[in-house]
């Protein structure tokens, strides 16, 4: 990746996400929000408890035009009027990968446009850059800084040619079915750091794979946020993953798990509870178990999240993926980032799930800053590391 592309003031960019069940095209001039269309195949998945990539690979073909076709209505604008084409080339489900960056390299190469294939975990946090807008598919206004606590004076500056650009020193918490990461954003376009993830399953799944153990369907998180609500938070005492002193070490002599979590430890447990009520035939405690699960996972989240950012200097940090609609969630990291003096910002629920305009904004970012477009030849990149920002 270099910066020598002619870089563009306010450019229009289509973009492009199929990386998992959502089917999203969005379309931003400079970071300005015109249209944000998203289709779900979430509803195919549910009698299988959680997402089969071969059938979001099918929904996102059959969903594409469809959704391509609205947002540009919204946008009230064609295709051949958009400077570039911004499109999730990883990481994701390789499958569901293939169908959008495939239909990218078809639009680029019929409407002659430039076309990007960016990293799905840095666009979570280019929607951060998004004005505060009205929605443009007719619902209320929304704040794309939606919740703030901290300090609320740190407004995001003006960057190259007028651009916005992210708070010095910004940090971004994903919590979402496929991803559990901190990041350090130096530079939306060349300074991303990956800080902390998941060693095994990603928190999202955790509250699909505890929602089904519980027989509360799925999508398991907004379940188990539901059931919580009556239930006691400290009825189990469940683990909370790599928090001994041999993963976590010290500030100064960091162990290899410092800024990891792992929730499979968790599940185990609440499987075992589940199965002791079940086994002396007495009702499992659903809500209760369902409270003390989501204190669990909420508690370490946002223990490790402020830590890691208190230790790598970040003083925004931005709150995205699914399991950002969590209440609870919500309610410990803005306590947390309260009493660590770090400002939270957590978009719009519709803005922080899988999304089209989030690729979009990051899109943008990369054409102002005069990024080199990406090759007709990029592959899908499932694993795409977080350092490679556009490929
Ligand atoms: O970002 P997202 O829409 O898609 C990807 O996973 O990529 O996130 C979906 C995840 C699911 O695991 C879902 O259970 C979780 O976000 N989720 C929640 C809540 N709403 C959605 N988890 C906890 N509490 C919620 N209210
Ligand atoms: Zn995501």
């Amino acid at each position: 990746m270099s910066e020598t592309f002619s870089a563009r003031s306010a450019p229009l960019v289509l973009g492009i996400e199929t990386s998992c069940d959502e089917t999203g095209i969005g379309i931003v001039r400079g970071t300005e929000l015109l249209a944000n269309t998203v289709a779900s195949s979430m509803e195919e998945h549910v009698r299988f408890g959680g997402v089969i990539p071969e059938i979001a690979a099918r929904a996102h073909l059959e969903a594409f035009l469809p959704t391509l076709r609205e947002a540009l209505e919204t946008a009230g604008i064609e295709l051949h009027e958009v400077d570039a084409i911004a499109v999730t080339s990883g990481p994701g489900l390789a499958g569901a990968l293939m169908v959008g960056l495939s239909a990218a390299k078809g639009l680029a190469l019929a409407a002659d446009k430039p076309l990007y294939g960016v990293n799905h975990l840095v666009a979570h946090v280019g929607v951060g850059l998004l004005d505060p807008h009205e929605n443009p598919s007719g619902g209320p206004v929304e704040e794309p800084s939606g919740h703030r606590a901290g300090n609320p004076g740190a407004e995001p500056e003006a960057g190259p040619r007028g651009m916005r650009r992210l708070p010095e020193n910004t940090g971004a918490l994903l919590v979402s079915g496929g991803h559990t990461e901190i990041l350090r954003v130096g530079s939306l376009t060349s300074d991303v750091e990956l800080l902390g993830s998941t060693i095994d399953d990603a928190a999202g799944e955790a509250f699909d794979k505890t929602a089904r153990l519980l027989g509360l369907g799925y999508p398991g998180g907004p379940a188990i946020d539901t059931a919580a609500v009556a239930g006691d938070p400290h009825a189990f005492r469940f683990p909370r993953g790599l928090t001994m002193p041999k993963f976590e070490g010290s500030a100064q002599n960091p162990g290899k798990h410092r800024h990891n979590w792992s929730f499979s430890g968790l599940k185990t447990a609440v499987a075992r509870a589940v199965e002791q009520f079940e086994a002396s035939g007495r009702p499992v405690p659903v809500a209760d178990i369902a409270a003390s699960f989501q204190e669990a996972v909420v508690d370490v989240i946002t223990a490790k999240a402020v830590r890691a950012s208190l230790e790598h200097g970040i003083t925004t940090l931005m709150l995205g993926g699914g399991v950002a609609a969590n209440q609870r969630l919500r309610e410990l990291l803005a306590q947390r980032c309260a009493a660590a003096g770090l400002e939270l910002r957590i978009p719009p629920v519709s803005l922080c799930t899988d999304n089209g305009a989030m690729v979009a904004a990051l899109g943008a970012q990369l054409v102002a800053a005069g990024v080199t477009p990406s090759s007709l030849q990029i592959p899908a990149d499932s694993s795409q590391p977080v350092q490679q920002i556009s490929v």
